[in-house]
């Protein structure tokens, strides 16, 4: 599903980017641009990027740290 418009980012992408160590809101702006035109996608990316996060076991997560 697509979450981003603008930046054509999927949930899936989020997923990706998150298993990569992308733990922080900020983290998915810099890495994929989510948020960085219209911003209309900070709130849903958020509610998926935390679904995801509280979800994690990736050994790239600092959050456990
Ligand atoms: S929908 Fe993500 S910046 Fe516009």
């Amino acid at each position: 599903m697509y979450i981003c418009i603008c930046r054509q980012d999927t949930d899936r992408d989020i997923h990706e980017a998150l298993a990569q160590g992308a733990c922080r809101m900020r983290d998915l702006r810099e890495r994929l641009g989510v948020s960085m035109q219209c911003g209309k996608c900070a709130e849903c990316a958020h509610t998926v990027l935390k679904e995801a996060c509280d979800a994690c076991v990736s050994p790239a997560c600092t959050k456990a740290a």
